[in-house]
């Protein structure tokens, strides 16, 4: 049994492997490399230091090419800085606000933010932020408006908790962990769960989610979204990671990623049946070099596929026999039991100046170790190109959600909600639509057309 982890590499150095999040680099370091070009906010950073306070690029549209800074500063080292933000709207992908723990541009990234999707409050935990706000030479949008507040706690105790002046938190009845965060389970975990330590919730078999409250089983739940985790210290916020589920071990396991300030090569696990995150050591990690060669050489993605042995915990490389390698990045993949395959959907591609989203299928056959390409049916349910979506297998579908389809002056839109259906027997997109029909007339199978 093993996981088989997408970890692209750059290919030029053998061990050296970057990360969708490669792309992320070059776009970050692209537009740093424009500072200073024109309209710097009347030519000075800003600095606040009074709480609260807000922070904000003021009313109406900001600035076409602005490099706006606001430096907010607690009363020294201690403090926390929490930053709640009311609203965020920047060009997708072109302007960005981007939040530092510190008081330049050498400290640590917190946030790289574009787009309009309200970010969770963000904390700084050095006693200084940095916002940066850059525009580019074209089109401008709203911009931004967050309140901010020092506290000498971890989340401010979230409020659920009181914050003393040596920095911890005296939690109230029924809350606990450093930032009162954590709400005791006895009362939530609903009659198919029963609560562990007053931590979290156990869950029966055939019932999944924080609270156990999602049954597999029937289709009560269905058409809801559910909360399954919570943010835990074990598994730190990335973007473009890897991840696969085994139903062997009931448990989501994660593979590195990127955390705005290095390429993560770490493996944790989140156990659905305890709903609990752990983090395990496995080495030798293929991305263990990397930082360094990744910020270095951008110029191409990578094809190579590495395994994970989940018995001996070794990672190795899988070699293929034949056909084209897709190198890639930022697409999904999943594996589909019946024909022994990788679907590898989306995701970004190389072309000779600029990188772009594609929304063709790649599939590679495990057993005999070769690459083909899907070619399905036109249809008008199959999904336009996409990067950093997520994909699963769900009987017979592959199912795609969500990604960055953002298309310069057509669609201001980052990020998509949507759900595709791919029939992996029919080899045809399927729409919800269609797909509602056939199950509700309790025909699992698809009629081919
Ligand atoms: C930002 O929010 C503050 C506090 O709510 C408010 O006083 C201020 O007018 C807002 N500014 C803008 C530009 O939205
Ligand atoms: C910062 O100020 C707080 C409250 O006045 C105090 O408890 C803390 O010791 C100070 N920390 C430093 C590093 O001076
Ligand atoms: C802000 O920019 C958007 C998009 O360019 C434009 O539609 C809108 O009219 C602008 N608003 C103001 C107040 O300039
Ligand atoms: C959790 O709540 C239950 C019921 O109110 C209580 O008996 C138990 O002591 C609490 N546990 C903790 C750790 O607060
Ligand atoms: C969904 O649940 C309803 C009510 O329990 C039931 O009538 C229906 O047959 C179920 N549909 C499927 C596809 O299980
Ligand atoms: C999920 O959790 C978040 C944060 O705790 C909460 O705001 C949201 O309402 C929850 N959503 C659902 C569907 O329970
Ligand atoms: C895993 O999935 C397979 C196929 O859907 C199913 O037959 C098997 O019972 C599942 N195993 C567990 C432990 O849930
Ligand atoms: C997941 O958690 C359950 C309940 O604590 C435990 O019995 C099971 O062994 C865990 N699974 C793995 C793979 O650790
Ligand atoms: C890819 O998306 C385009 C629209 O952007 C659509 O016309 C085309 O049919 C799609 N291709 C596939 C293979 O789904």
């Amino acid at each position: 049994m093993g996981v088989t982890a997408s970890a692209a590499s750059r290919g030029r150095r053998p061990g050296a492997v970057h990360s969708p999040a490669l792309l992320h680099l070059l776009l970050l370091l692209l537009l740093l490399g424009h500072r200073g070009r024109a309209g710097e906010c009347k030519g000075h950073r800003q600095e606040l230091n009074q709480q609260p306070g807000y922070v904000t690029d003021g009313p109406g549209n900001y600035s076409v090419s602005g490099n706006c800074e606001w430096l907010i500063r607690a009363p020294n080292s201690s403090f926390r800085i929490i930053l709640t933000f009311m609203f965020l709207d920047t060009e997708c992908a072109y302007d960005y606000l981007f939040i530092y723990d510190g008081d330049s541009y050498s400290s640590p990234l917190l946030a790289s933010l574009s787009g309009n999707t309200l970010p969770e409050p963000i904390e700084a935990r050095s006693g200084k932020m940095l916002l940066h706000l850059f525009s580019d030479a074209n089109y401008n949008l709203l911009g931004f408006n967050a309140t901010y507040t020092f506290t000498l706690c971890p989340r401010g105790c979230s409020g659920h908790g009181t914050c003393d002046l040596s920095g911890s938190c005296t939690c109230h009845f029924g809350w606990s962990g450093a930032a009162c965060n954590i709400q005791n389970c006895s009362d939530t975990c609903g009659p198919y769960g029963h609560c562990v330590a007053a931590q979290h919730c156990q869950c029966q078999p055939g019932f999944i989610g924080h609270n156990c409250d999602l049954s597999l089983n029937d289709n009560q739940s269905a058409g809801s979204w559910y909360n399954v985790s919570r943010s835990d210290p074990e598994f730190t916020g990335r973007t473009a990671a890897a991840g696969t589920f085994l139903n062997t071990t009931n448990s989501l396991y994660i593979f590195g990623g990127f955390d705005l300030n290095q390429v993560l090569g770490d493996l944790v696990r989140y156990n659905f049946t305890s709903n609990q995150w752990h983090r395990s050591t496995a080495s030798p990690s293929p991305v263990s070099d990397c930082l360094t060669l990744c910020r270095t050489d951008v110029d191409r993605f990578s094809s190579r596929m590495f395994r994970f042995n989940l018995l001996n915990w070794i990672w190795e490389e899988v070699i293929p026999t034949g056909g084209k390698s897709p190198a890639m990045a930022a697409h999904s993949m999943v594996f589909h039991p019946a024909s022994r395959t990788l679907l590898i959907f989306g995701g970004h591609r190389v072309s000779p100046r600029f990188s772009f989203r594609t929304n063709t299928t790649n599939i590679f056959h495990v057993d005999e170790r070769y690459w083909t390409e899907l070619r399905s049916t036109p249809s008008p349910s199959s999904p336009r190109e996409r990067a950093f979506h997520t994909a699963t297998i769900v009987g017979n579908y592959m199912v795609v959600y969500g990604g960055n389809v953002h298309i310069h002056y057509q669609e201001e839109k980052c990020y998509d909600g949507d759900i595709f259906f791919y029939h992996l027997d029919c080899h045809q997109w399927v729409s919800s639509e269609e797909l509602r029909l056939s199950v509700s007339a309790g025909d699992g199978e698809c009629v081919c057309v």
